[in-house]
């Protein structure tokens, strides 16, 4: 079985309003014909104004966050049915700059998942290990605990739905890629991960991407693996040149 590829644009805090038309105005005329599947994740107050203009084109959107609950008091979060409602496609959960940051957890996290898929988002779960883990060791331990507390009561069904990205703290913003053999090997354990306590059909559609100074320089490189479906870019997707750079590295 073959995995489509999905390179996803996680803007973070980045892109205002004028810099986002002018980067769809830029990107959106060359997207036709990639093969990939090609996703950006813009700051909230910057999804009704993409998904205006990425309608009708291949691309689709992302949210970089959401509350589990449906409304309420949640002072400063949004629904996935506000989210749903712009529309949404995707939807990042549990990034490591929210865990670090936002004191995001894994039942938060697992949380998320499930109310995202409840509102037919599909969720792009984050997963990864810092420096001191990776010095020490404990990278493998700690990724696929991550991987199982996130997937808590999740079905077979449910977890076809949901994309993986494998992001080490340590490559992230830093211009230090893993090796893509290193990536391959995160990676892949996740995968068996997912075959031994699910099967191997579901492990097979489940696509996992890698993220931490993805460039147009280390795309081919990291694709080649047998395991690594895509990408979750920061930094190289803020510009449309090097966001299409890594869209079409297929072509
Ligand atoms: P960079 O590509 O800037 O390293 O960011 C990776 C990331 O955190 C994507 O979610």
């Amino acid at each position: 079985m073959s995995r489509r590829p999905l390179i996803a644009g996680n803007w973070k805090m980045n892109n205002n309003k004028r810099e986002t038309l002018d980067f769809l105005a830029s990107f959106l005329p060359k997207t036709e014909k990639l093969t990939a599947e090609v996703v950006i994740c813009p700051p909230f107050t910057n999804l009704y104004t993409a998904a205006d203009k990425i309608k009708g084109t291949a691309v689709k959107l992302g949210a970089q966050n959401m509350h589990w609950e449906e409304e309420g008091a949640f002072t400063g979060e949004v629904s996935p049915g506000m989210l749903k409602e712009i529309p949404c496609d995707y939807v990042i959960i549990g990034h490591s700059e929210r865990r670090q940051y936002f004191a995001e957890m894994d039942d938060t996290v697992n949380k998320k998942i499930k109310s995202a898929l409840r509102y037919g988002l599909l969720p792009i779960v984050c997963v990864g290990e810092s420096l001191v883990q990776r010095e020490e060791g404990t990278t493998m331990a700690w990724v696929l605990s991550q991987v199982e507390k996130a997937l808590k009561d999740i079905t077979s069904e449910q977890l076809e739905q949901i994309v993986f990205a494998y992001e080490p703290i340590w490559a992230i913003g830093t211009g230090k890629t893993a090796s893509a053999a290193d990536a391959q090997e995160v990676i892949g354990a996740i995968r068996k991960k997912i075959a031994k306590d699910y099967n191997q059909d579901v492990a097979e559609k489940v696509r996992i991407l890698y993220g931490g100074s993805v460039k147009p320089e280390n795309i081919k490189e990291l694709m080649g693996e047998a395991d690594i479906d895509g990408a979750l870019v920061g930094g190289a997707s803020l510009k449309p040149d090097s966001f299409y750079a890594l869209c079409s590295f297929q072509h």
